[in-house]
Order: C-alpha cells, then structure tokens, then sequence
C-alpha cells in the first residue's frame, strides 16, 4: 500500500496529462471515457480530480479498490460489464457522486454495506441485471437518491423496510420483474415517491390498499395479468394523474375502484378483455383529459351514457376494436372540451354528422373502418373534399359498395361535383360544403393527408455496390 501511495504521489503531478491508452479524457470537465475497449479492470491512471468517468462496454467483472483514488467523481458508467456484485466499499470514497450507472451487468448480490459512501447519490441504475432480491439494507446508505432504476431484474418479494431509507424517492422503476403481488409493505417507506412503474410483471390482482404511497402521480401497471381490482385499490391515491391498466386481462371497466381518483388526467385501458362499457363507467373522473381504449378484439358495445363521468375529456381514443360497429347517438356529442378524437380501425360502417361535437373538435380520424359510402356518409365526404374546413381530418377510403372499394371520400365528392357542375369544375366561388348551415365560419384549413403518386419517371434509380 506504502509502495502505491509514493507511486501515486509521483503519479499526480503527472496527472493532468494522464490518460489510460484508449480513453479519451477532457482535463477541463475533467472527464474521462473508455467505451467499448474490452478492458477488463477499472484502468488507474485518471486524474484524480475526475468529475465524470464512462467505462461503459467493456469486460470489467470486479471494482474492488478501483475507484478509491477518484473522490472527486459526480458521473460513474459502469455499464454493459462483467460485474456480478457489489461489495461493501467499493464506493466508499464517492462522496460526491450523484449518478452511478450499473445497468446491463449481470449482478446478482450485494454485500451489505455496498452502498457505503455515496452520501450524494440522486440516480441509481440497476436496470437489466439478474437481482433476485433486494436485501433490506443495502439502500440504507442512499439518503439523498431520487430515482432508482431495478427493471429487467428477477425480483418477486420485497420484504418491509426495503426502501427504508429512501424517503426522498421520486421515481421507482420495477417493470420487467416477476413480482406476482404488489410489494405493499415495502412501499410505505415510500413517502415522497410520485412515479411508480410495475409493467411487464405477474401481477394478477390488486388487493386493497395496494399502493400506500399518497404521493404518487403516475403509476404504470401495463401488461400484467391483472383481471381483478378491488374497489379500494387505489384509496390512497388522491394524488394520481396518470394510470396505464392497458394490455392486462380486465373484463370491464373498473369503475369503483377508479371512481377514487379524482385528479386523474390520463388513463389508458387498452388491450383488455372488456366487452361492453357501460353507463357512467367512468363516474368520478371529472378531471379526465385523456382515455384511451384501443385494441381490445372483445369490445362490442359503449353505452351512449358510458362517458357521463368524464364530460371534460380532450382527447379520445377508441380505435383497432374491430367489433365495434357503431358507436352510440350522443357520446361524443356530449364532450364539448373534446378536441381529438381517435376512431381508426374499428368496425364502424357509418358516422352520422349529428355525432360530430363540432364546437370544441380539431381532429377526427376514422380511417380504416369498413365504411358504407351511400348518402349517409356524403357530410364527410364533402368534408374531406373541401379546403375549407377547421377541422383535420385524414381522407377515408370506401370499403363497400364494391363499386366504390378503395375510392377516397374526398374525390367521391368532388367525382359527383363534377358530374354535376360539368367541365367548369372546380366552380369559382366553391358553394361552401362546410361548416353546414348556422355554424361559425372556419378559419383553419384542413389537413387531409396528402396522396402520393409513383410515376415510374419518379423512381430514382438507386446504385448498387457490388461485393
Ligand atoms: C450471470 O451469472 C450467472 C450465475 O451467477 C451465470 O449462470 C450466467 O451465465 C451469467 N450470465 C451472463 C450473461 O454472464
Ligand atoms: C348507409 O349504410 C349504412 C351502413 O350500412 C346504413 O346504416 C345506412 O342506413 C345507409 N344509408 C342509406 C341512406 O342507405
Ligand atoms: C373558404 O373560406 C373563405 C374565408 O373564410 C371564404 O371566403 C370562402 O368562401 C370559403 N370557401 C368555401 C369553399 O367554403
């Protein structure tokens, strides 16, 4: 140890100018990265007064002392490694770092203690190892960390007390584990925690009371295998916006359990089993701005009433249910905040222009639904034909009558102008198609999503190199 501090001490004046072979260092940050260079030790001859250091790709399988000397350190990346532990000390000396990256190592363990030192840290990315459990602990060191980042682990149990220490947590990601439970109890320590991500686990249920984190904003539950909530889930949550239930195996709308979250904003549920929504089934989320339900191959029905709780909805999508052949007289109309509305690929064969909430809508798009192209749906073609319009709407195509298949709306208007106005079209002024009578003046143009034609002169040839 002697022989190594008096080579050091020669080392440091030399320092300023040292970097190992094949980094590249920035004595001004200072910083220092040696990506990609199959090292497999942590190199030593850095500048001490290192700030930033990126030995991220590479080979290194242990730390043991290596960064004892670099104290000055705010930025570690370490990952895309070897490492497949943790031991206590290795960190000891980083008083200062904020940000320590260990994600895509193949850590398993951390001996208690590993943590020790890292008084400052904010961010922790332990994403994408094989942890198969966190030891209560282990995080105790970590008084200042806000964001921790444990995805693509092999985690199914915290025990209480886990996250103990981590009272100024502000993000918890745990997606791509195998938790089968929502670790509760491990969560109550939690007490400033505002995004919580458990997608992509086992999940089948959620018990009552399952999240005890009051401070919680935005909490990703997405693609488990949750089918049932009890209705107070989410009681504690008076604080959520945004709720992502979509890709799980729920039947219908939870709505006593969601009629809790008062200040929701966002919701997403699709790619659910839920066959039918019914009245007021979003009852209680008067603050709801955003719903999506998309791609659920069982929806056959919405209740005309099914989005009375939710009157101030923005945005709406309902899209790629291919069961669903109408939607019902007056749910849309009844939204008058609602500015874009999400209706592609389902199996609607008409739209009534009745159904349109002129007043508040910006955007529509109904492509790709099997639509009927008779007189019922010559509103939306003289729409689509017109330039005149506020609102953006892509161009539809006719699915049926054959006669029609795959003509655009747009053109099937202006087809039968034609027809009818003869050679001098497009007439000059343009008899205004829209807004239909009574309604204010747009001032806007329409949007319609441009047609392109491959002329075989336009098909640039392209060399090809020959190997
Ligand atoms: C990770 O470690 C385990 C044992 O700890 C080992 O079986 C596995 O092969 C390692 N994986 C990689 C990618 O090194
Ligand atoms: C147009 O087709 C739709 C869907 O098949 C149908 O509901 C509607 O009654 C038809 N309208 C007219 C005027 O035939
Ligand atoms: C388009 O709008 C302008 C001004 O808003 C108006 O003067 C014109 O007549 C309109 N044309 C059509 C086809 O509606």
């Amino acid at each position: 140890m002697v022989v190594w501090w008096l080579a050091w001490a020669y080392l440091l004046d030399l320092a300023q100018a040292f970097c190992p072979p094949g980094c590249s260092c920035d004595d001004a940050a200072p910083s220092a990265s040696c990506v990609g260079m199959s090292l497999n030790v942590v190199p030593i001859l850095f500048n001490p007064g290192l700030c930033r250091l990126n030995l991220a790709h590479n080979s290194i399988s242990s730390i043991d002392e290596a960064f004892v000397f670099l104290d000055k350190l705010q930025e570690l990346d370490l990952s895309h490694n070897l490492l497949i532990s943790v031991r206590t000390g290795n960190f000891k000396m980083q008083s200062g770092l904020l940000e320590l990256r260990l994600a895509h190592n193949n850590i398993t363990s951390f001996t208690s203690g590993a943590f020790r030192g890292l008084v400052a840290l904010r961010t922790l990315d332990l994403n994408h190892n094989s942890l198969p459990d966190l030891p209560v602990g282990v995080l105790d060191d970590l008084p200042q960390l806000t964001v921790l980042h444990l995805a693509h682990n092999r985690l199914h149990i915290l025990t209480q007390r886990t996250f103990r220490g981590l009272r100024g947590l502000l993000l918890l990601d745990l997606c791509d584990n195998y938790f089968r439970h929502v670790p509760t109890t491990a969560f109550e320590d939690l007490t400033s925690l505002q995004t919580l991500h458990l997608c992509r686990n086992r999940l089948t249920r959620l018990d009552p009371l399952a999240f005890p984190t009051d401070t919680l904003t935005s909490l990703t539950l997405d693609t488990n295998n949750i089918d049932s909530l009890d209705k107070r889930a989410f009681l504690r949550l008076q604080q959520l916006q945004e709720l992502r239930l979509d890709c799980n195996t729920l039947h219908e709308v939870p709505t006593e359990a969601l009629s809790l979250l008062v200040t929701l904003d966002f919701l997403s549920l699709s790619r659910n089993k839920i066959k039918t929504i019914g009245p007021n089934a979003f009852r209680g989320l008067g603050r709801l701005s955003t719903l999506e339900i998309s791609r659920s191959p069982h929806l056959e029905s919405v209740h005309p009433e099914a989005l009375d709780g939710c009157r101030g909805l923005q945005t709406l999508t309902i899209s790629h249910n291919p069961l669903l052949r109408h939607l019902p007289a007056g749910l849309l109309t009844s939204l008058h905040s609602l500015r874009s509305v999400d209706l592609r690929a389902n199996g609607l064969q008409s739209f009534p222009e009745a159904e349109v909430p002129w007043s508040s809508l910006r955007k529509m798009d109904l492509r790709d639904n099997p639509l009927v192209c008779n007189c019922s749906l010559q509103w939306l073609a003289e729409l689509l034909g017109s330039s005149n319009t506020s609102l953006a709407a892509p161009d539809l195509q006719c699915a049926a009558p054959d006669k029609l298949q795959g003509l655009y709306l747009s053109r099937y208007w202006r087809r039968q102008q034609r027809a009818k106005l003869g050679s001098g079209w497009p007439p000059d002024p343009l008899g205004a198609p829209w807004p239909p009578q009574g309604r204010p003046l747009p001032n806007r143009h329409i949007m319609a999503e441009e047609y392109v034609y491959h002329t075989p002169a336009s098909i640039t040839k392209v060399p090809v190199t020959k190997v």
